[in-house]
């Protein structure tokens, strides 16, 4: 068989269970460069709290570099309670803002299937859950996650006063808007824009620029705007009438917790942050699950590898132009859910409960 274009894959393990799961995807790694002759060129290093207990910082300049280079980053996940009394710039979580910022990575989609093996596992009744398929693009490197200024500083009477800025301009708006409406013509050709223009400027300049980048490129995607607060409540009433929701970095970062409870847990979901394009099609990519580092269940094998497996799904899909090895992948683990196998955050009467690599090495069967 004919070797594919080398290419470059980071691993970013990180803390708590990103280790267990990540481990499960080198496994799938190195089965695609096996059986597929695919020849995907392997790194791993350290991020986070542990990169802290090594050299003092979260991300070495070394690290950051590598990741510069590499066409695809694989994180598993950042932080705990062992790293949480540091400073703010040494905190873990600097690691991956870092990455996100000055990586460009402006758009982050994470898609909340509800898988119908587990409609069961959600909290949700299973009619509002079944067939739920959303796509949530958040932005990634804008709004209060970075705004300035920031800090905490003395003010008068002793007290302390705590500052982050909340800001958006025009582009920042518009080039996620457009990977959103770009997202739905593949999809069900409808975006809902989520804002708070009714409290705050940067809201209510996010839905003007949107709604005009609808009328000048986008007239045939249906559009609709909504209060973020609102947005939260009718994920849970109604969540199917969403198909891809756009939003800011904040906004984003809770709407896509609260929807990943409706899939069932939280270690199902993948995600993706994505950068421009360059002139020659290049894009720099990092994948990763949305569930954290989860210290309270680190190291004991039983954290759910899927989401972190979808990931790399979507790295063959969104960066390796690999939409084939995608779906089989996808398909594996769907089988293997067919199957009853269950890692223990979804598992449920008569199913059978599995540890982390047992569900790797499940999936690994199931591609053969
Ligand atoms: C996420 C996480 C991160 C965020 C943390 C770990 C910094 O919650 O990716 O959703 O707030 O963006
Ligand atoms: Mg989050």
């Amino acid at each position: 068989m004919i070797k594919v274009k080398k290419r470059k894959i980071l691993l970013l393990p990180g803390d708590g269970i990103g280790p267990e799961v990540i481990a499960e995807v080198k496994k799938i790694i190195n089965w695609f460069n096996d059986k597929k002759s695919l020849d995907f060129e392997i790194d791993q290093e350290l991020v986070g709290g542990c990169s802290y207990d090594k050299h003092g910082t979260p991300i070495t300049d070394e690290v950051f570099y590598k990741a510069l280079e590499s066409e695809v980053i694989m994180l598993g996940a950042v932080g705990g309670p062992t790293w949480d009394n540091l400073e703010f710039s040494k905190k873990p979580e600097r690691a991956l803002l870092k990455l996100r910022k000055e990586l460009k990575l402006f758009a982050n989609l994470r898609p909340a299937i509800c898988f119908k093996q587990l409609v069961d596992a959600s909290t949700l009744k299973p009619e509002v859950v079944s067939g739920l398929d959303i796509m949530i693009v958040r932005e990634l490197t804008g709004g209060i996650y970075f705004g300035e200024p920031r800090g905490i500083k003395p003010i008068e009477n002793g007290e302390r006063k705590g500052i982050n800025t909340h800001t958006y301009t025009t582009s920042e708006i518009t080039r996620v808007a457009r990977i959103a409406f770009d997202l739905a013509r593949k999809r069900s050709n409808k975006v809902t824009s989520c804002e708070k223009s009714n409290v705050m400027e940067a809201g209510q300049l996010w839905k003007e620029e949107v709604q005009e980048l609808h009328e000048k490129e986008y007239k045939d995607v249906e559009l609709s705007h909504m209060l973020a607060d609102n947005c939260a409540m009718q994920l849970l009433r109604n969540p199917k009438q969403f198909d891809v929701i756009v939003t800011d970095n904040l906004f984003g970062d809770m709407l896509s917790d609260q929807a990943s409870m409706l899939t069932g847990s939280l270690g199902l979901l993948p995600s993706a942050s994505l950068g421009a394009k360059n002139k020659d099609g290049e894009m720099r990519a990092m994948y990763e699950p949305i569930h954290g580092s989860a210290p309270d269940i680190a190291g004991k094998g039983i954290a759910n590898p899927i989401a972190s497996i979808l990931s790399f799904g979507m790295a063959l899909r969104y960066s390796l132009d690999l939409d084939k090895e995608a779906d089989i992948l996808e398909k594996a683990v769907q089988d293997v859910l067919n199957d009853g196998l269950r890692t223990k955050d979804i598992m449920s009467e008569g199913m059978k409960e599995t540890s982390t690599s047992a569900m790797g090495d499940a999936i690994i069967s199931k591609l053969q």
